[in-house]
């Protein structure tokens, strides 16, 4: 192969210009909107679904916070990072989700890569669904190991990559409720079928915590999971608490092996004391006001079947989250910025973070969302969508 002259300092990235217009080409193509704090746009693409970011319990929680422990956490968890709020919030979360212990990382995302890379390891076969979060997908990666990725909610492929694996053990990794289509993981069924085959089972409740299940206490509190010594749950605290990081819930032995050997939580200086705080308070607003999970979910059924009323293609929710089929990755841009600009912000998801390459207007509802608000939405969704977005 020959080897080009080297470069100049200056046309060392000259290769990004070329990717950036590809993606260009592709329609894939994104930028920045910084929001204001005042900005009065009909928000369907933040994750914020109980509406607690904002609430004064919380972010007055996370100022005090602030004020009391610093801006941040001076270290990574196992120096000088582990605070007494840390060490609270991980009583919490595992009392009010039915675990046995639970530890708190930085960001979802972290959680979701310590727990993936710390439970598997050369040993240790990987079998997920196809259409998992990125964070668990890199954790995979990382677990340099056997990974089988199955089609979409399938048990029985889950079941035979089990039976023909070559590694002496196996985790099963899932979300809980999928972040493109807000369809929900058979987690009954995934359990069975870990079980027959020794595997632990992984389970991203991301999108389910704090929605589902009893009072929102998950979706594997829901699926009668809850404390079982052979499943883990990772959660995100940036969703449903309005807050910022993640953290993982199991037994005991789990949390413990994650603390000493997970690499996203060790080597990471730990969440800043005003997350942990605001999530505390969140949990504490959660607790009081047990009918606002269900708020949620009956507003994004009423969303997705009035936009399916006006005759566009949406997925059924089973949680906060549904989307709107769009024909191309150029249209649904195009779609997702006239709705912007009447005053409505929705997601829009494209290749490579859809896994079956269909773009999508990505919507997520809250709880405090009035009948007035989905009446607007499905009115600038549906006025404004592009020739083929029709069933
Ligand atoms: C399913 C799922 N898992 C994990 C994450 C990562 O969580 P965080 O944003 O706290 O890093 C997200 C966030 O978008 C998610 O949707």
């Amino acid at each position: 192969m020959n080897v080009p002259a080297s470069p100049s300092p200056e046309q060392v990235f000259d290769w990004l210009d070329t990717a950036a217009e590809k993606r260009a080409a592709a329609g894939l193509t994104s930028r920045l909107r910084p929001r204001g704090a005042s900005s009065t746009e009909l928000d369907l693409a933040g994750n914020d679904y109980l509406g607690l970011a904002r609430d004064k319990r919380v972010a007055g929680a996370a100022a005090a916070a602030a004020l009391r422990w610093g801006a941040g956490a001076t270290g990574s968890r196992l120096v000088t990072g582990s605070t007494e709020l840390h060490a609270e919030l991980e009583y919490e979360l595992a009392r009010f989700c039915g675990a046995q212990a639970a530890l708190v990382f930085s960001s979802g995302f972290t959680a979701n890569l310590g727990a993936v890379t710390a439970l598997s390891g050369a040993e240790s076969a990987i079998v997920s669904d196809k259409y998992i979060h990125t964070s668990l997908v890199e954790g995979c990666r990382l677990s340099r190991t056997d990974v089988a990725a199955i089609n979409h909610c399938e048990p029985a492929a889950i079941k035979h990559a089990l039976a023909t694996r070559r590694k002496p053990r196996a985790l099963v990794v899932t979300d809980s409720v999928f972040s493109v289509d807000g369809d929900l993981a058979p987690l009954a069924e995934l359990s069975r079928v870990c079980r027959e085959h020794g595997a632990a089972l992984l389970v991203d409740d991301a999108h389910g915590f704090g929605v589902l299940g009893d009072g929102g206490r998950g979706a594997v509190h829901a699926a009668g999971l809850a404390g079982a010594p052979d499943v883990v749950t990772t959660i995100t605290l940036s969703k449903s608490l309005g807050a910022q990081g993640g953290a993982v819930l199991g037994p005991r032995r789990v949390i413990r092996h994650l603390a000493e050997t997970a690499r996203s939580f060790i080597f990471d200086t730990a969440l800043a004391p005003a997350s942990a705080a605001a999530a505390l308070a969140a949990l504490g607003v959660l607790k009081s006001e047990p009918g606002l999970p269900e708020k949620v979910v009956t507003n994004a059924v009423t969303l997705s079947t009035q936009l399916r009323a006006a005759g566009l293609r949406v997925s059924t929710p089973e949680a906060a989250v549904l989307s709107v089929r769009a024909p191309s990755a150029e249209s649904a841009v195009e779609w997702a910025a006239r709705c912007a600009e009447q005053g409505v912000r929705v997601g829009c998801s494209r290749p490579p973070s859809v896994p079956d390459g269909v773009s999508r207007l990505r919507l997520t509802v809250r709880a405090d969302l009035t009948e007035s608000d989905v009446d607007t939405a499905v009115k600038v969704i549906s006025e404004s969508a592009p020739a083929g977005a029709a069933s």
